[in-house]
């Protein structure tokens, strides 16, 4: 495990946050909250059917909170809240009533009526599925208009790619949530990206490359022409952030290379947060990353939600479980 993830669960220790688990069923999740209490890294709940997952628990984790969606005493209080928040959306008593059975909804509405700190949730449901309640009723905090996740990718010790980026951890962005921003959007994603490379990752002096396939004008495309856009809008409305773009990947992260493509940069070449220009570009990259090289992919963390909701890959196992978790504790504290 990194130095990096250790620092992580240590803080969260110190919390002491309550996290709710929304697939309280799956194996793999019962497995991690077992785990996550054993090592007091945060309070959980778990939900679901609480027979099955007291089954699963035993009776050494009745220290672990079960609720079931379906029979839940808050269920009225809850409809209540859905309404209101979404009825200039046309939701019905009807409608909510259906919509909190489902756990994605419940854990939403626990974090919102102020009942949970943070929810964690995705072993078995899609990225969309995870975050669409959550981006309904949570919604993204105030002065943040998108939502949206970053990876810290720490690259082996001694290996090429430890020379890069800040001892080398890098912030890759967004690769989760927004397929294609716009240039306002990757604007909200650079400035919440630094933030996370700030409280998140420890790197003290964030440096963000606004990633392109064209170096300062060496290409002329509508696609380079998106990041010129969001390179300007930061200049001019947060000139405090260390910014540059458009910059090639090894631009951005070469020194020898960013002399010789953007001589007049104070990023290129030593960039270590790397915000992609769409989704398809950042996601395929953590993944070549993490595959090829070796990195370890932390995420991805969900970036300017009110309260931390995170999702998780389908393949995660018990041990990423934790690892989110604890960095989900994390985020509650900001
Ligand atoms: N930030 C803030 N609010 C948002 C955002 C955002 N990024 N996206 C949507 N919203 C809001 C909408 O304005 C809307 O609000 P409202 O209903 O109050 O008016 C609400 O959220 C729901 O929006 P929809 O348009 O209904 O939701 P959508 O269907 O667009 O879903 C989602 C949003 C789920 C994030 C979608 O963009 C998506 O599926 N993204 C890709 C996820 C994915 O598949 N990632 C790759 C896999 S992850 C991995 O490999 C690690």
């Amino acid at each position: 495990m990194s130095k990096l993830m250790d620092s992580i669960f240590s803080k969260a220790q110190s919390l002491q946050k309550h996290i709710v688990l929304a697939e309280g069923e799956e194996e793999r999740i019962v497995d991690a909250a077992k785990k996550i209490v054993d090592r007091k890294i945060a309070t959980i709940t778990l939900l679901g059917n609480v027979e099955v997952i007291r089954g699963k628990l035993g009776v050494k984790y009745n220290n672990i909170e079960v609720i079931d969606p379906n029979s839940s005493d808050k269920t009225t209080e809850y409809v209540n809240l859905l309404v209101e928040l979404r009825k200039n959306k046309g939701m019905t008593v009807e409608m909510a009533s259906e919509l909190v059975k489902n756990p994605l909804y419940f854990g939403a509405l626990m974090l919102k009526n102020n009942d949970a700190d943070g929810m964690v949730a995705g072993a078995i449901n899609s990225t969309g599925n995870v975050l669409r309640p959550a981006l309904q009723i949570i919604k993204a905090k105030a002065g943040v208009k998108t939502v949206s996740s970053c990876f810290v990718m720490t690259m082996p010790e001694n290996s090429a790619g430890s020379a890069y980026g800040a001892d080398g951890v890098l912030i890759f962005a967004d690769c989760a949530v927004n397929p294609n921003p716009t240039a306002e959007q990757l604007v909200d994603i650079a400035i919440a990206s630094a933030d996370s490379a700030k409280k998140i990752a420890g790197i003290k002096e964030p440096k963000v490359a606004l990633l392109s396939f064209s170096t300062k004008g060496s290409a002329k495309h509508e696609l380079a022409d998106k990041v010129i856009n969001a390179a300007k809008l930061i200049k001019e409305n947060v000139p405090e952030l260390l910014c540059d773009g458009e910059l090639q990947a090894d631009a951005a992260l070469v020194a020898s290379v960013g002399k010789l493509k953007a001589p007049n940069s104070k990023i290129a070449g030593y960039a270590n947060v790397l915000v992609f220009p769409d989704l398809q570009s950042g996601n395929i990259s953590y993944k070549l990353v993490q595959r090829l090289a070796g990195a370890e992919a932390i995420g991805p963390l969900c970036q300017g939600f009110a309260k931390p909701v995170n999702d998780l890959s389908r393949g995660c196992n018990a041990d990423d479980i934790v690892g989110v978790v604890a960095m989900t504790a994390m985020q509650c504290a900001e």
